[in-house]
């Protein structure tokens, strides 16, 4: 009765849960200009795009990628076979189980009218799936302890799904082993299913079961003559046969209960089969419940992500596209793929902030796009994080569930921008893939944080002869300990880097819109005169092209000076936000 209720109430968590998370995908959304969409309007435009997609060649790719990507795991292969080989030990055991074991009454018993969990093939079959997981357990153990595979961390997520599979499992084989020395179970069948036998024959049965089926007795004891056991094995065939192999055929339970013989009795007498009974049916429907909620519920994202990247081709409606990037959310299982292969992942080294890490951002971002109040500080950390991003797209390439992540950063770090965070490096060369995105925003939402942060940089000449100070003192002696920067000293203002830029031949009056010219920057750091230098456009107009550098007789690192202004700069500018 209680484990009807129990099995209730864990059914009924789990179905709100996920009809909840399902829901979020329609409701929530990272990109900016995500909100333009109503629920309801995303809903059928994903019902259409569904029916579309069916109705389509690409129906057959969705198949392909199901069973290729999904299901047999191809991109971890091709990634890490160990790592390929521990998943699918894990997953494919553990979903084997479910079908064949937790939910044998629904989907097994209907079709094999003689179904005994205890006869084979079941036994043996259920064994199976039981050692795959295991099997894929100790591969992961074996991978983090002992080769020492890098992963960028482990949550606390990672240990309560890794947690729990052990519980469940171990407390199965576990409470296996416990019953076939059980000998209570034994008697309460010998009372169930023995008709006309005596006392003398139990007996003989009893020998039967302690010498070949791991049966642990208080009474009876070996070794048996051939007698007793024959006789024993008669009344086994006669009533106990049609549901009971022989439990070594479960080879991973049979084991520990050879190896718990000694306390046998005493763990039957203290009740052991039935403790381990709830526990393992209880935290199997914990795991069950709280599935929708933890990571495991990527076991159904990660097949749709990886399923909607394949068929979605470059243009696609702007509501399914905010709708797939809240599913490729869901779908992260916080492998670390992406962050091994991130290009710039090692600044984690020098910057102490996780959000560098491509799968350490994830879930800031989940947050950002379920509209968490975020401070300004952890805005600020995602925002360095989204703006060092080199959009490589390596992390895309590597990750097993299909998530475009490069397309994540994109959209959140639009997001941020929508908010008037200002950021200045949009103005470096690691703005570049904005620039390359522009057609994917309307020329407002493009210019508007790119104004805002010039003007936010920009110095603006103060009229009463005070010096700027962006570093002033130290700036100086920054650039003279560059080698770089250095080389200025050699400038004869020949004028040379200007003629050869590209940036000032693309202005018929290059002087009105870019302020100094290169040049003349050149002259007005050597002059050191701050608010000139820090106050001409030409610094943010800069590509970074080292046509002037390249050009230069004197071999100034003119590129390598602005590059240096600019870093000056913005750093003095994010001091100066943080005081
Ligand atoms: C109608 C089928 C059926 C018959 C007949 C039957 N059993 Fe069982 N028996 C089971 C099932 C099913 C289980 C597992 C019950 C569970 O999951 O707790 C079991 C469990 C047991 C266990 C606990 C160990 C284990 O493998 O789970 C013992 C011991 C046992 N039976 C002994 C006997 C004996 C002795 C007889 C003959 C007198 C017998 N059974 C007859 C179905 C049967
Ligand atoms: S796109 Fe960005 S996050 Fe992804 S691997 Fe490259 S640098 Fe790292
Ligand atoms: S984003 Fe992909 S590669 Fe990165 S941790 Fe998540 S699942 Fe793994
Ligand atoms: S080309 Fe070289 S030497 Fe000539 S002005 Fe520019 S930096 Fe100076
Ligand atoms: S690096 Fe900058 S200043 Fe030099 S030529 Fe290129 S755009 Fe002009």
């Amino acid at each position: 009765m209680f484990h009807k209720i129990a099995l209730a109430v864990a059914l009924t968590v789990f179905t709100a849960g996920m009809v909840w998370k399902v829901s979020t995908w329609f409701r929530y959304s990272l990109g900016p200009g995500g909100s333009c969409f109503s629920p309801s309007r995303r809903i059928v435009a994903a019902g259409r795009g569904l029916v579309l997609t069916l109705m389509s060649r690409k129906v057959f790719t969705l198949v392909k990628v199901f069973f290729l990507d999904a299901v047999l795991q191809r991109p971890v292969f091709r990634e890490d076979f160990l790592r390929w080989l521990m998943h699918l030990g894990i997953y494919g055991g553990f979903v084997f189980l479910l079908l064949v074991h937790a939910f044998d009454t629904y989907l097994v018993a209907p079709f094999f009218p003689d179904y005994a969990s205890t006869l084979n093939p079941f036994l043996f079959l259920r064994e199976v799936g039981g050692a795959l997981i295991l099997f894929g357990l100790a591969l992961a153990i074996y991978r983090r302890f002992f080769r020492r595979v890098q992963r960028p961390r482990t949550s606390l997520m990672d240990v309560y799904a890794m947690a729990m599979v052990g519980v469940i499992i171990f407390s199965g084989f576990f409470l296996e082993a416990a019953k076939i020395t059980s000998n209570r179970s034994f008697q309460d069948m010998v009372e169930a299913y023995t008709t006309q036998a005596d006392d003398q024959e139990i007996r003989a049965l009893e020998s039967y079961w302690v010498e070949d089926f791991g049966l642990v007795s208080p009474s009876v004891r070996g070794p048996f003559d051939a007698a007793t056991l024959a006789r024993g094995k008669a009344v086994h065939e006669l009533n106990c046969a049609q549901c009971h192999a022989a439990p070594a055929w479960g080879f991973v339970g049979y084991a520990m209960s050879v190896a718990m013989r000694p306390i046998a009795l005493l763990a039957d007498r203290a009740g052991l089969p039935g403790a381990l009974t709830w526990l393992h049916y209880l935290s199997a429907l914990l795991f069950l419940a709280y599935l929708p909620f933890s990571k495991m519920f990527h076991m159904f994202a990660g097949p749709l992500s990886l399923m909607i990247n394949a068929v979605q081709g470059g243009r696609f409606n702007p509501a399914n596209a905010a709708t797939r990037q809240m599913i490729e959310l869901d779908a992260c299982t916080h492998c670390g793929a992406c962050t091994f292969r991130c290009s710039v992942a090692v600044a984690i080294n020098e910057i102490p902030n996780l959000n560098i890490l491509p799968s350490e951002k994830i879930s800031s971002l989940k947050r950002l796009a379920f509209g968490a109040n975020l401070g300004k500080r952890q805005l600020r950390a995602l925002q360095q994080g989204v703006v060092l991003c080199t959009n490589c797209n390596r992390c895309s390439i590597a990750c097993p569930v299909g998530i475009r992540l490069r397309d994540l950063w994109f959209s959140a770090r639009e997001r941020l921008l929508e908010n008037s965070m200002e950021e200045f490096q949009l103005l470096s060369p690691l703005a570049y893939y904005r620039g390359l995105q522009r057609e994917r925003l309307d020329e407002e939402r493009y210019r508007k944080p790119v104004d805002l942060a010039l003007d936010g940089i920009i110095v603006k000449p103060s009229g009463n002869g005070d010096t700027l100070n962006v570093g002033g003192k130290e700036l100086l002696g920054a650039l003279r300990s560059s080698i770089q920067a250095n080389s200025l000293s050699n400038c004869y203002r020949c004028g040379a880097c200007t003629n050869s830029c590209p940036v000032v031949r693309n202005y018929s009056h290059p002087s009105e819109v870019l302020g100094l010219l290169p040049h003349q920057l050149m002259h007005a750091v050597g002059l050191r005169c701050w608010d000139l230098v820090f106050g001409s456009k030409m610094l943010w107009n800069c590509l970074g092209c080292y046509q002037c550098q390249d050009n230069c007789p004197q071999c100034v690192s003119v590129t390598d000076i602005m590059y240096e202004l600019k870093n000056r700069a913005i750093s003095h500018k994010y001091q100066e936000m943080e005081q």
